[in-house]
């Protein structure tokens, strides 16, 4: 599903990826980790050419990239087969919410804006807000609009989903609800990868969870192997500090 080699990517002197290797299978949801700076948006965005990495090769669904050298349309293909959730949601502000969703059926997908409508209000009542199809962004809680933000990555039905940190801009009381969205969604084989600051929730909910630091894959394995037995003193300091997996969600 998504193979990535040898990645790297340097903002001039700064080596910010230096040789990323990672496999995520169709349905697994991948937890990235790791302290502030270490390139975990980085990879993410290198994933979606965000980003443009220096060097390596992005393979995911349907399309293949070499970094160092790409067509147009390879760079378009490589974008369709993901969609991005931000941290601080991104919403088109003069766009309702369902319009957010249904924007890029429409203008990318060229559906009618009928099979839009319908596809939208479907994903909206799977992240319960059928009721504020017809709200502004401004109108609505950050966690309200950060489910809109998850309901429009989905509709477009991407192989793939890439979440920077979802919950990090939301008050602690919002978080729990966006958090549930995202496991229900990872419950139907939703192919994930995940960038968070949760480790309760990484635990519970990935399938692998992968440490990172300095531009490195530290350590990755299951949340067990990676939470309750890391090998690596860098991945134990990190857990350590940052601490335990607590109560689930
Ligand atoms: N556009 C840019 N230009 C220059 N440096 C950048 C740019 N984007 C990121 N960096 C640098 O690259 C390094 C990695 O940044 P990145 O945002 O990937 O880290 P991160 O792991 O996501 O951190 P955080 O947990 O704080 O979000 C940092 O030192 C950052 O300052
Ligand atoms: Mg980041």
């Amino acid at each position: 599903m998504i193979t990535v080699k040898n990645i790297r990517k340097a903002f001039k002197d700064l080596v910010v990826l230096d040789g990323i290797d990672l496999e995520v299978k169709r349905g697994e949801v991948v937890a990235i980790i790791g302290p502030s700076g270490s390139g975990k948006s980085t990879l993410l965005r290198c994933l979606n050419l965000l980003e443009r990495p220096d060097q390596g090769l992005i393979e995911i669904g349907e399309a293949k990239l070499n970094a160092e050298k790409f067509t147009r349309k390879e760079a378009h293909r490589l974008r369709q087969q993901t969609a991005m959730v931000f941290q601080n949601y991104n919403l088109f502000k003069n766009k309702t919410a369902l319009q957010n969703i249904t924007e890029a059926l429409i203008v990318a997908q060229h559906k009618s804006r009928d099979e839009a409508k319908r596809i939208g209000m479907d994903i909206l009542k799977q992240v319960g807000l059928e009721h504020k199809a017809d709200s502004y962004p401004i109108t609505m809680s950050g966690g309200q609009q950060q489910r809109i933000g998850i309901a429009r990555a989905l509709a477009v039905n991407p192989h793939a989903i890439l979440l920077d940190e979802p919950t990090s801009a939301l008050d602690p009381e919002l978080v729990t609800g966006v958090l549930q969205v995202i496991k229900s969604i990872a419950e139907k084989q939703t192919t994930m990868i995940i960038v968070t600051h949760e480790m309760a929730f990484a635990k519970e909910v990935a399938d692998k969870v992968i440490f990172m630091a300095d531009g490195h894959i530290v350590e990755q394995g299951t949340p067990e192997e990676l939470f309750d037995h890391p090998k690596n003193e860098r991945t134990k300091r990190f857990i350590k500090q940052v601490g335990e997996p607590a109560e689930l969600i």
